[in-house]
């Protein structure tokens, strides 16, 4: 019923595996099931930023790699790192603007696309994107932590790759670092096999292991958040104390139609906005239930400033980004109600 974490650095000769840098039992486990639910081939990675240096790391020498301006900071990263060493051209973009995204384009290229960006939660429309960007010659990437495989399919909407920071909702409790990249494309599978094998960002048995696991519940603990997530940002929304809310389950998000038309569920991370940057910083301290911590994806609700981060310039100052767990709702909302203090008088 259950793959064991298999612990082993070499194997006996005459398998199908010569040293566990190539390959191990219970990374497979996984990769089936997570190549499964995106409709590809998968390779699990060390962690998600394992996955992205991977894929990164196969495009050609000085080509444009454009990137939602408000992809997660970890990636952008990277992307600046590796232009300053002159590997590739990195060109930060508005994927909700199709056309001026599309424009940057160049043979030989990459458009990476985040959908919903973390943490706007912009939503882009991947069909649309992929199949102009097919037409310039760019290969397509879509990061899809955020939805997950069960809210989103990439690769059926015509992307080439899809990466995922398997730390977040693939995994679910907050006990694991790791990364997959998934593609139908044999040619990049064998490209991004031997990144892994020659770069040696591989995965560890127990956290694959941990992974399947928590994959065994993705299903319920989302239908768990993302009730609560619609819930609370729906209260949030109608409270007098919050400035903004971004979530594109809202009708009144930006995103919602086209979320509605791509997605089959909006997500459980729910971005909101105070009167002021003291006003969420307070927020954050005052929460008891909810816990003031980065990251995303665990089965209990978190939250945190994302301006206290390096990166985060374009971020509404006072944009808190929350996860939302399985919590009971009530208990959420208590909790969120009260750390938002009185009403301001100001
Ligand atoms: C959207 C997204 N992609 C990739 C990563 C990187 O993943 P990891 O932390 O597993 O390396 C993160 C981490 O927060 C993320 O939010």
């Amino acid at each position: 019923m259950s793959v064991p974490p298999v612990l082993t650095s070499t194997y006996v000769k005459g398998g199908e595996v010569g040293y566990a840098r190539d390959g191990n039992p219970t990374w497979s486990a996984f990769e089936e099931a997570i190549g499964a639910l995106e409709g590809g081939r998968a390779l699990a990675f060390s962690s998600g930023m394992g996955a992205v240096s991977a894929v990164l790391g196969v495009v050609p020498l000085g080509a444009v790699v454009a990137a939602p301006m408000d992809a997660y900071t970890g990636t952008r990263f990277l992307m600046t790192d590796l232009e300053k060493k002159g590997r590739l051209r990195f060109a930060p973009v508005d994927v909700t603007d199709a056309g001026a995204t599309l424009s940057v384009l160049e043979d030989g290229g990459m458009l990476w696309i985040e959908s919903p960006t973390n943490p706007m939660l912009r939503i882009a429309d991947i069909e649309q994107l992929a199949q102009g960007a097919h037409e310039r010659g760019a290969t397509v990437v879509v990061d899809n932590t955020f939805a997950t495989p069960l809210l989103q399919n990439p690769l059926e909407l015509g992307a080439d790759v899809v990466v995922h920071s398997a730390t977040k909702y693939l995994s679910g409790h907050s006990d694991v670092l790791l990364g997959a990249v998934v593609t139908r494309d044999d040619g990049l599978y064998d490209e991004y096999y031997e990144a892994r094998v020659l770069g040696g960002a591989i995965p560890g048995p127990m956290e694959t292991f941990l992974a399947l696991r928590g994959m065994r519940t993705l299903g319920v603990r989302l239908e768990r958040q993302l009730a609560n997530a619609m819930e609370l940002a729906t209260r949030l929304d109608a409270d007098a104390r919050v400035t903004k809310v971004r979530y594109p389950g809202l009708g009144n998000d930006p995103g919602h139609e086209l979320a509605a038309r791509q997605m089959r569920g909006f997500g459980a991370i729910v971005s909101f906005e105070l009167t002021s940057v003291e006003a969420s910083d307070a927020l954050c301290e005052a929460i008891e239930l909810i816990a003031h911590t980065t990251s995303l994806g665990g089965v209990e609700t978190t939250l945190e400033r994302r301006g206290t981060w390096e990166g985060e310039e374009l971020t509404p100052g006072s944009l808190i980004r929350m996860s939302v767990g399985c919590e009971n709702v009530e208990d959420l909302w208590s909790d969120l109600s009260s750390a938002l203090g009185p009403p301001s008088t100001v």
